[in-house]
């Protein structure tokens, strides 16, 4: 039954909502963007590289992740990038990604917004076309940067909006509160831009509050620490507001710690739309399906659970409506025909 289970998670189509292509970001292609940009990094091996991925918080990840972007340097690393993550995740049948970039994580350092953006989106057009994989583009706005810098970025992504669909919020949640960024949230909405952040990863439950009534935003990046509120839990199933889970992330960061504890399927209970994602599957040990399995087995989802997950991947996508009712029709037809 468990072998069965895993093919069964292989198989099913699937999207992913909450990706850093940053933190796509292999060591073998850390070693090999740093030899030929002739770029230093603090590593002499593979081996002392995955070493050095042990981390007890959040922000002991940021440290590596934002070290490990400085071998991303021209338009051509942006492309392999992205494509390298498009290959990994169309082997495992995901149909659509919505992915987001760190504009400041690379204009900070001398790298123009054009570079990382022409890079990734040329990938995602020609790489996920060949794929049949669809996409949606987020931008994210480092979150321990002031709001000036977001604005900057908002302004700098101007001749490219047709390029993006989404802004988000990203980066160390402590201490950088959503009312930080109210403003530039406003002036994104009124662009046209879709909204997303990360909150209630490490911060409590009065963050995702705020990054709903402040930051107005259609869809929340993690959330888990608002099953620590019934009324939340409630607002957030009536409103609809999907959250992009991921799994092994939670438990790289130890914002839960054991699998057993994992809320996602509480989550799925109270009525939520939760989803399951990889959010930086080089640093946290896996893509989507490792993500799928690693909650299936401890806490014993069942195929209508998982079949649901998947469902709720695309309902909680900004996909056109019509593309978001194929897709749910594709997950049907393959539970119905998939033979245990
Ligand atoms: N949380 C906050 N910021 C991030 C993350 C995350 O999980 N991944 C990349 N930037
Ligand atoms: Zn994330």
């Amino acid at each position: 039954m468990n072998a069965n289970i895993d093919e069964f998670i292989a198989g099913l189509p699937k999207a992913e909502l909450h990706l850093h292509l940053e933190g796509s970001l292999e060591p073998e292609q850390m070693f090999e963007f740093a030899r030929r940009n002739d770029i230093d990094i603090p590593y002499t091996s593979i081996a002392e590289v995955k070493a050095a991925y042990q981390f007890s918080k959040l922000q002991d990840f940021l440290d590596i992740y934002y070290m490990g972007m400085n071998v991303l340097q021209t338009e051509q690393d942006f492309f392999d990038l992205t494509a390298a993550y498009l290959r990994k995740v169309a082997a495992e049948n995901t149909r659509h990604v919505e992915v987001f970039f760190d504009p400041q994580g690379h204009t900070e350092r001398g790298i123009s917004f054009k570079t990382a953006i022409t890079g990734i989106h040329n990938a995602l057009t020609q790489v996920g076309g060949e794929l049949g994989v669809s996409f949606k583009l987020i931008m994210c706005f480092l979150r321990h940067l002031d709001e000036a810098s977001a604005i900057k970025t908002l302004n700098q992504a101007k001749p490219f909006k047709h390029l993006l669909t989404g802004v988000g919020l990203d980066s160390s949640e402590l201490g950088n509160p959503p009312e930080k960024f109210e403003i530039v949230f406003k002036m994104a909405k009124d662009q046209g831009y879709k909204l997303v952040a990360h909150a209630g990863e490490e911060g409590p439950v009065e963050y995702v509050y705020d990054t709903l009534d402040l930051l107005n935003v259609d869809r929340i990046d993690h959330g888990n620490r608002c099953m620590d509120d019934a009324i939340l839990v409630a607002r957030i199933a009536k409103q609809k507001i999907a959250l992009t889970v991921c799994p092994l992330s939670n438990l790289k960061l130890q914002v839960v710690t054991d699998m057993t504890k994992h809320p996602i399927k509480a989550m799925l209970e109270s009525g939520i739309i939760a989803t399951i994602n990889s959010d930086d599957p080089a640093y946290f040990g896996g893509y989507m399906n490792d993500n799928y399995r690693s909650v299936a087995h401890p806490l014993n989802l069942s195929i209508a659970e998982l079949t649901l997950l998947a469902k709720n991947s695309f309902i909680g996508s900004f996909l056109p409506q019509a593309a978001i009712d194929k897709h749910v029709a594709a997950i049907d037809d393959y539970a119905a025909s998939f033979k245990f």
